[in-house]
């Protein structure tokens, strides 16, 4: 029987969120149906709410979650009901080009249910991301569970389902951030803190963050930042070059998604270094480089979808290390709050007071 939960959408562009009752059908084959026990607030949402992303109005927002997988459809065997799971973005599909040249972590048909969920009315929503997750239950495909410790606190590992994964990815994967390497990141949210903290797990030597606001930057220390920048007191691209003997970092990575955070990574890294973009712009913004600078400077511009990550390999690897005590992923959980709260939550994000505010499931 289709069941009727309660689901935080956005009706509309710039709208604020509402709480309604959502339909989410039985799991079909390759289905699953999660009872959500916490999902972090990302940028991303808010990139949803204000029309960033397309126009696919009414969102069912959410997309950093964890919670128990309650029941599955036909042929469904990687994930049975009761398992704690993370929901992820990337399921891969083992067949399209990308898989079968052996790079699934850039898969470009990853699997999403095949069913919708729907407002009572029978208005089709889209989950972003494929997950809608500020909701009592979600519909997803099988492969975007991924089974770990269940004896973590969702809040918390639920922050790899997206932010938390796609800066320590974007730092570690793409960037290829490796022990005694020097590292700058430009924005020191809950992405680009974690680029910080996988930067400090490889063995970075010189990590130098870089953001608007002080908070930020104290939070940057916490998770192995070597060096602060406040970019409204200081000249980013200078202070980078400063730190590394007047040479740039080896790798910047760009966690905000504005041309001049762009511009000054693209200036801040060392000849033959890499730029990493994880940050998402807005499809308005654009960025001029002199073509002779790209030449000159060789290296490698990147882009970071999810932190080139593969759910299955990365999940399980960052629970432990956060088990052991190595990564401190709860120090990214700032509040935990009711389902009721998203658009108050938006609010401090945009006010910088929340590296994450995460909703916690009541029951
Ligand atoms: N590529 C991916 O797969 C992926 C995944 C998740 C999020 N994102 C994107 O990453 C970005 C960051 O997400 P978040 O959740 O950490 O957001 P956030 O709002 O928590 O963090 C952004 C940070 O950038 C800082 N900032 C703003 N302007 C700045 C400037 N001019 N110079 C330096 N710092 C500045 C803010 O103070 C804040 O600390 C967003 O664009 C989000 O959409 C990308
Ligand atoms: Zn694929
Ligand atoms: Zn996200």
């Amino acid at each position: 029987m289709p069941q009727t939960v309660q689901a935080v959408i956005a009706r509309a562009k710039g709208a604020p969120v509402e709480l309604v009752d959502i339909v989410i059908p039985d799991p079909g084959p390759g289905e699953a149906v999660v009872a959500v026990q916490a999902c972090g607030v990302c940028h991303t949402d808010l990139h949803y709410r204000e029309g960033g992303i397309n126009d696919e109005f009414p969102f069912l927002l959410g997309h950093e979650a964890a919670g128990v997988v309650e029941a599955v459809g036909e042929g469904v065997t990687e994930v049975a009901p009761g398992d704690f799971v993370i929901l992820n973005w990337r399921a891969v599909c083992g067949q399209c080009r990308a898989c079968r040249k052996g790079k699934p972590h850039y898969c470009f048909a990853t699997h999403n249910a095949t069913q919708k969920m729907t407002l009572t009315d029978g208005t089709v929503l889209s989950p972003a991301l494929g997950i809608g997750a500020f909701a009592e239950k979600t519909l997803v495909a099988a492969g975007q569970c991924t089974k770990v410790d269940p004896s973590a606190d969702p809040a918390v590992v639920g922050l790899l389902g997206c932010g938390v994964m796609a800066g320590f990815g974007a730092a570690v994967n793409t960037g290829g951030v490796q022990r005694g390497d020097s590292i700058a990141v430009i924005g020191c949210g809950g992405v680009g803190n974690a680029a910080i903290a996988g930067a400090a797990l490889v063995g970075a030597t010189t990590i130098i963050a870089v953001d608007v606001d002080d908070r930020k930057l104290e939070q940057a220390r916490h998770f192995g930042a070597t060096h602060a920048i406040n970019a409204i007191r200081e000249d980013v691209v200078e202070g980078i070059r400063a730190l590394t003997g007047g040479n740039g970092a080896d790798v910047v990575v760009e966690a905000v998604g504005r041309p001049e955070t762009y511009e000054q990574a693209f200036y801040a890294r060392d000849l033959a270094g890499t730029v990493v973009l994880v940050g998402v712009p807005t499809p308005d913004k654009q960025v001029q480089l002199p073509m002779i600078e790209i030449f000159g400077r060789g290296g490698a511009l990147k882009s970071s979808w999810y932190g080139d990550c593969l759910p299955s390999r990365d999940f399980p690897m960052l629970v432990d290390l956060y088990r052991q005590g190595r990564f401190d992923l709860g120090a990214f959980v700032t509040e935990r709050i009711g389902i009721g709260d998203v658009e108050a939550a938006f609010a401090k994000m945009h006010h910088g007071d929340v590296l994450r505010s995460v909703v916690v499931m009541e029951g």
